[in-house]
């Protein structure tokens, strides 16, 4: 089949790569001219495992190529796949101008019966506006479909090739055998199901794995009221097949590219249609509020973090990534800054950029971040920074352990003479 995917971000770059591993001709189609050239070069512009090795791989047979032009893109194509972003507007609904952009720049090139499909994450309704934005410049017949995304970041090529479903909405035989057609190479269920339950298939999940890290985050606060310990809380009750031992994350609130932005824009559209009690309204504002609760707690716990030095330990939003968008890091770094403290930082792949007010150095080894902290605090369970020895740095002084994702040892981490703090537990 011959497939267009616009928008060559995370998303756009596997799809596409996987979509030309299962035989499929397939253009990458991006308006980002250095992204471009760096993809025709063979290059990824973001880390992401195994998929440089994928990308070449594909290259090399022919099936994959990449361009800016949409004339050259959508012309051939029968399958338009659009995966541009949907950040958060200010009011925090999805902001879709990239989506419609896109629909208005492939609209004079469609061809006959070719599918328009919407893979990036976008509320009901949105297809509707699509294919109205396509039928004011062109009169050919094409069809609309909704197919949401849902890889991890960190193992998205593996998450591509091993889907646990894909997910169909459209509402024609047509497009369902198509769309079935096109991903025949896998064995993952398919669903089929009306546009709008696609759309909030992918919402859902989101807002779920959210709302669960959100729930243990405030189980979490009780037991540090009592003495109770989170990681066996989580234990005790992972035995019931109903809750399950699996995706228990208390921490700092969830971050990220796609749960923040995901569940805002559920919330502002629980608001839109006059549901402004939904649940997930609350799950947003507290998660927001999270890390500065944390913030201040071990800030007083510690004594204050003025004039302390503290070894940021990870700066991307979860291990196995580069990507920075909603990562603890970015709010971390800012509010030490405010409180007087010099943070020193360490993350095997990811980089911050500085703001004005930043007191803050990215150094090159987890030992040059830590061994003048007065401060260590691991934010992110990057397997370097898990499996690093903390004996090795310790200094000849009073030194404080933040373990902010639950990873270490407290008798290992006490037994090296730091003062070990984590969450959910005294
Ligand atoms: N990143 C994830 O882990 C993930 C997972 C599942 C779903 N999603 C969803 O997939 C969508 C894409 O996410 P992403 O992380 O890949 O985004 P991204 O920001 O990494 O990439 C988006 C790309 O679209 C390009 N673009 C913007 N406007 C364009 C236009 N008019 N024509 C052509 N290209 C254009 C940008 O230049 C950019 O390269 C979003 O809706 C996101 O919510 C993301």
């Amino acid at each position: 089949m011959k497939v267009t995917v616009i928008g060559t971000g995370f998303v756009g770059v596997v799809s596409a790569a996987v979509y030309a591993s299962f035989g499929h001709e397939v253009m990458g189609l991006d308006i980002d001219e250095h992204k471009i050239k760096l993809l025709e070069q063979g290059e990824v512009p973001f880390y992401e495992s195994g998929l440089k090795e994928l990308l070449l791989e594909q290259q090399a047979t022919g099936k994959l190529h990449f361009t800016t032009s949409y004339e050259k893109a959508i012309g051939q194509a029968e399958i338009i796949i659009i995966a541009v972003g949907t950040p958060s507007a200010a009011d925090e609904t999805a902001d879709l101008r990239y989506v419609l952009a896109s629909a208005k720049s492939l609209a004079p090139h469609l061809t006959e019966d070719a599918i328009v499909v919407i893979k990036s994450t976008v509320p009901p309704g949105t297809l509707e506006k699509v294919i109205a934005t396509i039928q004011a410049q062109t009169n050919v017949t094409f069809h609309g479909a909704s197919m949401p995304e849902f890889l991890r970041e960190g193992s998205a090529v593996h998450d591509t090739l091993h889907p646990d479903r894909i997910v169909i909405g459209a509402d024609n035989e047509f497009v369902f055998t198509k769309l079935t057609e096109l991903h025949s190479a896998l064995q993952a269920p398919i669903v089929r199901c009306k546009v709008a339950s696609a759309q909030m298939a992918k919402y859902t999940a989101n807002a779920y794995l959210a709302t669960r890290i959100t729930f243990i985050n405030e189980i979490a606060n009780l037991c540090e009221k009592n003495g109770a310990d989170i990681n066996e809380v989580i234990e005790a009750i992972g035995y019931d097949q109903r809750i399950g031992k699996h995706y228990w994350y208390p921490g700092l609130g969830y971050g990220g590219s796609c749960f923040p932005k995901d569940v805002k824009e559920l919330a502002a559209y629980s608001r839109s249609v006059g549901e402004d009690g939904n649940l997930l309204n609350r799950i947003n504002e507290i998660n927001k509020e999270r890390i500065f609760r944390l913030l201040t707690k071990f800030g007083q716990e510690i004594g204050g973090f003025e004039h302390k030095t503290v070894a940021l330990l990870g700066l991307s939003f979860k291990p196995n990534t580069d990507d920075m968008r909603e990562a603890p890091s970015t709010k971390i770094i800012p509010y030490l800054s405010s409180q007087g403290a010099q943070v020193l930082s360490y993350d095997p792949m990811a980089t911050y950029q500085n703001q004005e007010h930043d007191a803050h150095e990215q150094k090159n080894t987890i030992q040059e971040a830590c061994s003048e902290a007065d401060v260590i605090m691991a934010v992110v369970e990057w397997p370097e920074i898990t499996g690093f020895d903390f004996t090795q740095v310790k200094a000849n002084k009073k030194q404080f352990f933040i373990d902010a994702r639950n990873q270490f040892d407290r008798q290992i981490i006490e037994a090296a003479g730091y003062t070990y703090l984590a969450i959910g537990k005294r």
